[in-house]
């Protein structure tokens, strides 16, 4: 199979039938459909921001793809062509908005086409169904609102799905969105109980359409299940009251996050489970063996397709563990199995197994007897397996109810790390004699631990500078035993540079990419270190030049598969594209939990169960390693909100934060696949997660034994890694103490001078760092190196320049010419430049950003249409700032520059290009 092909296989498996009375779906060749809604064209093929930002090569849309296959196949459906026409023209005339363009301007949703009654009638006698198209995004620095139009339908879709439902008997609605919404409306008296059939696509990467179309034609039959619970309301969320505001964010529902929170609170709130969805087949399942052996429990079910579709099932174990001093939730995700494709009347045994220790609690409160410690209580620890979370049914072992413990056992005994420092209240059930459950509050456990002493006493060895020795990075590639030695010939200067990467649209890497990291100074380059490149990711190489990549399904989707086999293959795929691209790292997966639907990046995220996020993202990364790169796990940890970002503060239980948000980090790092992983832009519990202790060094890199690369986010703030307080982008002296590698990132050509005056030197200056926690970053920075594609191509230069000719004939009029070394502005029309030298030349940019500090723009410029140099950048608040933006080789003659906004935000003031004399280290030249 190709990559688009497995893409599209992917986007089949993630689309989740919600309602299918009737058998409206699938559609066959007795069917007249009528497709409505604008998004059948300006179909959404990923989220917003960084993590959909990928150029495709192409794209299908659902529309596209029904007609194609309804008109070369007699087989099929029939759609309405003149419907479709009439879409298309009236979306020609109201073309699609994406709000300027700009970082987070993008609406939410499209404007909807009005539907006269005339259209109505029309296509009413001509079609016998009809499919009502409802598109959404939102992204990185854009939630959702629980607004008409974000969360709910806003009144023009109403009155299209009012109008549709009052002209037609059989609708079916296709929600092709980033995160799951309101879906209070799918029984509503006002459609006529005409909604019969509701399918959520997701957004599928470039072949998301073509998926959808073939689901819609029973072509692939849906097997896709909930990754989240949709409840009956926003409001029946309990992260809802405590989302989104620019301070402290207080987790007061604690460990019970979504299905947790409603399979033990608030069953009678779920409109769709967690783990739903239908197929168009039905499976019947029965137990075979459940049996309890060395703390293992282990289900075999048989499970047979009994109806008359090919399908795919998926079966989940959950386990409701026993309410002692400790509250758990009903049921917890303990196991899942998706079958093989199974045709009618055939059958497969599938085994759920899991380890009870693996689901034991985390005691933070010292209730159990056994503080800062997995324990599991004494009691009942019952098992369910079925198709969603609700309709579990019990499994009986040897007839018996569950497996009982007659005492309590610790699975591990931890250290209290992370806890909060702030007084506040969490969720906490008592259980009821009918077997239902009270929610009452419980106090918090604070944090009682000295970090300095904590700190110090966990103080890595010196090693002394000792100077060039003569070893080069090459001799530490063939015996890695000299890594040290290498390590302490750099002056620490040089280690203070090499913990800083640059970028965006560094020349030091393949340009385009998010940043360059490593060797990316003349000093580092001259002990032979190469650069490595990382690019977003997660859904697909973002690469700002504007070079095409593959788009992937978004991650929400990619959960709804439960298959972490197709998940392996597709991101096998990815690997490989990073390879040929020169790429080592993609920002990517996003492991974060769905605490609240409203988050703008859940559709970059998996799911509100950690086992699940925590299995996709190891089956990604176990696919990035196999085709030859590797991933970047982001974004460690408690990033659940988009508003506010940079200055969140994740208020969390260490019970919570340990059961569900580290969670599916933790699982990834464990099987071995975690190389490199992103801290967030949030602080937990004060502490900024690129500079806290707790988070990088107790808990990942000593519990866990993580011996990779940690990065932070691009322009992450950090704090004092002991006391907190204010956070600022100079403190990397907190970042290395804390156990982060890489500051991400100042600008290109900006690690040597310390451009942000961060305050690495001044802190071993004055003691408040070591030389050898300073060693230890530059050791994972290099230890990562050694095992990216990078260390296996040859060194190149530290930059490539790029070398034009002058292609034009005639010189331009006096008009347009620039001599070179004068400042110009070739906006709007086109300039020329008057090279007066076969030489090297400066490309300098004056300009200004509005907008928010962490807002991404690019800006190319062009030399006779071919990219040279970028002006990439985040905001200046509005400052005009000059930097220089590329060296190139120019032959005397003229030059055609021009300018070329990939995205908008930039105001370019002024250009300037002067020749410039520039000893050429380490210098490669390529002609364009
Ligand atoms: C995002 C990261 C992304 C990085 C580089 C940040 O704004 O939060 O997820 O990888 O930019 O684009």
């Amino acid at each position: 199979m190709t990559f688009s092909e497995t893409i599209c296989r992917a986007a089949e498996e993630g689309a989740v039938l919600l309602k299918n009375e009737e058998c409206l779906l699938p559609f066959t060749s007795q069917d007249n459909v009528a497709v409505f809604g604008r998004c059948q064209k300006d179909w959404y093929r990923s989220g917003t921001g960084s993590g959909g930002s990928v150029h495709v090569s192409y794209t299908t849309t659902l529309i596209d793809s029904l007609l194609e296959l309804s008109l070369s196949d007699g087989s099929m459906p029939h759609i309405d062509v003149m419907l479709a026409k009439t879409y298309s023209n009236w979306i020609q005339e109201n073309p699609y908005d994406n709000g300027g363009g700009a970082w987070g301007a993008e609406p939410w949703c499209q404007k909807e086409m009005p539907l006269s009654k005339e259209l109505l009638e029309e296509t009413g006698a001509n079609n016998s169904k009809a499919v009502y198209v409802i598109g959404r995004t939102a992204g990185e620095d854009k939630d959702n609102m629980a607004e008409k139009g974000s969360w709910y339908l806003n009144d023009d879709e109403k009155a299209a799905l009012k109008a549709i439902c009052g002209t037609f008997e059989d609708v079916c609605v296709v929600l092709n969105v980033s995160n799951i919404i309101d879906m209070s409306w799918i029984n509503s008296p006002e459609f006529k109980g005409h909604i019969k059939a509701v399918l959520i696509a997701w957004q599928g990467g470039q072949e998301g359409g073509r998926a959808a179309a073939r689901v819609l034609c029973g072509l692939a039959n849906p097997s896709g299940k909930l990754s989240d619970t949709i409840a009956m309301s926003i409001d029946d969320y309990p992260s809802t009251n405590h989302f989104g505001s620019k301070g402290d964010i207080f987790y007061k529902e604690d460990i019970y996050v979504g299905y947790r929170y409603f399979s033990t609170f608030a069953p009678e709130r779920i409109l769709f489970p967690f783990g739903f969805g239908l197929s168009y087949t039905s499976f019947n399942t029965s137990i075979k063996k459940s049996e309890f052996k060395n703390g293992k429990i282990t289900v075999q079910v048989e499970v047979k397709n009994s109806g008359n579709f090919a399908g795919k099932e998926v079966l989940q174990a959950y386990i409701s563990a026993p309410q002692r001093k400790l509250g758990k939730p009903a049921r917890v995700l303990a196991d899942f199995k998706k079958s093989s494709e199974l045709k009618a009347g055939e059958s497969q045994t599938l085994e759920l197994s899991f380890s009870l220790s693996d689901f034991a609690s985390y005691d933070d409160s010292g209730l159990t007897g056994y503080q800062f410690a997995w324990v599991l209580e004494e009691g009942l620890y019952r098992v369910f397996v079925g198709s969603d979370s609700l309709s579990a049914t019990e499994v009986f072992f040897d007839g018996k109810s569950g497996i009982n413990l007659s005492k309590t056992e610790v699975v591990e005994q931890c250290r209290q790390a992370l806890a909060p420092e702030s007084d506040f209240m969490r969720l906490h059930p008592i259980a009821c004699a009918d077997g239902t459950f009270v929610a009452k509050e419980e106090k918090v456990p604070k944090m009682k631990v000295d970090l300095a002493e904590r700190i110090k006493a966990g103080l890595p060895e010196e090693y002394p500078f000792t100077g060039d020795w003569g070893i080069r990075f090459s001799d530490v590639l063939s015996d890695n035993s000299k890594l040290d030695a290498f390590i302490a010939q750099l002056d620490d200067k040089e280690l203070a540079a090499m913990v800083r990467g640059e970028g965006m649209m560094s020349q030091k890497v393949t340009v385009g990419i998010a940043a360059a990291y490593g060797g990316i100074t003349q000093s580092l380059r001259n002990f032979g270190i190469p650069a490595a490149g990382c690019s977003d990711g997660p859904s697909g190489i973002r690469l700002d030049t504007g070079k095409e990549a593959n788009l992937m399904p978004i991650g929400t989707l990619l959960a709804c598969t439960w298959n972490p086999n197709i998940i392996e293959d597709l991101y096998t795929f990815e690997g490989k594209e990073l390879v040929q691209y020169e790429i080592d790292s993609l920002l990517g997966p996003g492991a974060n939990i769905h605490r609240s639907p409203l988050n703008g990046r859940n559709f970059e995220y998996y799911s509100e169960d950690p086992l699940l996020s925590g299995m996709i993202a190891k089956a990604a990364l176990r696919g990035l390693n196999i085709g030859g790169a590797s991933g970047t796990i982001k974004h460690f940890a408690a990033n659940n909100q988009e508003t506010w970002r940079r200055t969140s503060n994740s208020i969390v239980s260490e019970r919570a934060l340990r059961e569900i948000y580290l969670k599916p980090f933790e699982i990834a790092v464990k099987s071995g696949e975690v190389k490199s992983l992103m801290t967030s832009y949030n602080a937990i519990n004060g502490h900024w997660t690129a500079s806290n202790y707790d988070l990088v060094t107790t808990i990942l890199r000593r519990e866990w034994k993580y011996q990779g690369l940690v990065m932070t986010d691009w322009w992450a703030t950090m704090n004092d890694c002991v006391k907190g307080g204010s956070e600022s982008i100079k403190n990397t002296a907190s970042m290395i103490r804390s156990g982060n590698d890489v500051y991400m990132v100042v600008d290109n050509d900006g690690a040597e001078k310390n451009m942000y005056e961060d305050n690495t030197l001044e802190a071993l200056k004055n003691g408040s760092l070591t030389r050898a926690e300073l060693h230890a970053a530059a050791k994972n920075i290099l230890n990562f190196i050694m095992i990216s594609p990078v260390a296996k191509r040859p060194l190149r230069p530290l930059k490539i320049f790029k070398s034009f000719q002058s292609v034009l004939k005639e010189q331009p009029s006096d008009a347009l010419l620039v001599d070179e070394g004068k400042d110009f502005l070739p906006e709007g029309e086109s300039f020329y430049l008057n090279a007066q030298h076969d030489a090297m030349y400066n490309i300098s940019g004056t300009y200004s950003k509005e907008g928010d500090d962490l807002s991404q723009s690019v800006t190319n410029i062009l030399i006779d249409g071919s990219p040279a140099a970028s002006l990439e950048c985040r905001s200046t608040a509005g400052i005009e700032t000059t930097v220089n933006a590329a060296q190139v080789k120019l032959e005397k003659g003229f030059y055609k520059i021009t300018l070329e906004h990939t995205k908008p935000g930039i105001t370019v003031k002024k250009l300037n290009i002067s020749s410039q004399v520039i000893t050429p280290v380490s210098l490669g030249v390529i002609s364009v």
